[in-house]
């Protein structure tokens, strides 16, 4: 039996520098020869995404439990997918998952056990890479745009609860980068954590927050 492909979570704030650090990861691998598929999530290009984007541009209104559910919904649609790829030896890169969904609506006040529950089970990161920074220095890489969550005051309560989930996770599946840096140092850092899985793994898939 060949090694499955690693699944890797990049997560973070809005401005942390996720997509960036996806596209050189991304390259990277595709240099060193390793199959990858990248996924970003929300993927607003799904009928369940097409929603998501409206409401993220303000162009409708939802339940902040609904709205909850859709984005959880966009994970699940896509689960089955990429877990075929993890089986077929792909390395899997998220931009943004269910941390980011979690993180969020429970900013917004929702119960942390609430919105965690219908992400229970889902394809578990391998390893998630989460990009730390601090509101004031998002605020200087050009702004916070026109969406819906980029405020300041929303940043800093989605910032303590994605520090509230680090918390659930060991060292090895969990590492908190300090993305306040120079682009080449934090992809560095994210290089260092992604290479030792570049051979893939010959353990199973976990599932997210399995008892
Ligand atoms: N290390 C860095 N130092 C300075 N600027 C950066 C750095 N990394 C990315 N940027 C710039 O900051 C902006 C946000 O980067 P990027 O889009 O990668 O962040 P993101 O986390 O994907 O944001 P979003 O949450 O909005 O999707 C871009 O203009 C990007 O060029
Ligand atoms: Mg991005």
């Amino acid at each position: 039996m060949s090694n499955r492909g690693a699944f890797i979570a990049i997560e973070g704030l809005d401005r942390s520098g996720k997509t960036t650090q996806v596209a050189t990861l991304q390259a990277r691998l595709e240099s060193e020869g390793i199959p990858v598929k990248l996924f970003k999530f929300p993927d607003r290009t799904t009928a369940i995404g097409i929603m998501i984007d409206s409401y993220l541009r303000s162009q409708s209104e939802l339940d902040d439990r609904a709205i909850h559910l859709l984005f959880s919904a966009n994970r699940w649609e896509l689960a089955g997918a990429i877990e075929q790829l993890l089986a077929e030896g792909t390395t899997v890169v998220c931009d943004r998952y269910a941390f980011s969904g979690v993180a969020f609506s429970t900013a917004k006040g929702l119960s942390f056990e609430w919105c965690r529950s219908p992400e229970v089970s889902l394809p578990a990161p391998d390893v998630t890479l989460f990009l730390d920074i601090s509101p004031e220095k998002a605020r200087e890489r050009g702004g916070y745009g026109d969406e819906r969550y980029e405020k300041e005051e929303m940043q800093r309560k989605v910032r303590d609860v994605f520090r509230q989930i680090s918390t659930e996770f060991d060292e090895a599946r969990w590492v908190t980068l300090d993305a306040g840096r120079r682009r080449e140092d934090v992809a560095a850092d994210v290089w260092n954590c992604v290479q030792p899985f570049t051979s893939g793994l010959a353990s199973p898939l976990q599932r997210l927050w399995n008892k």
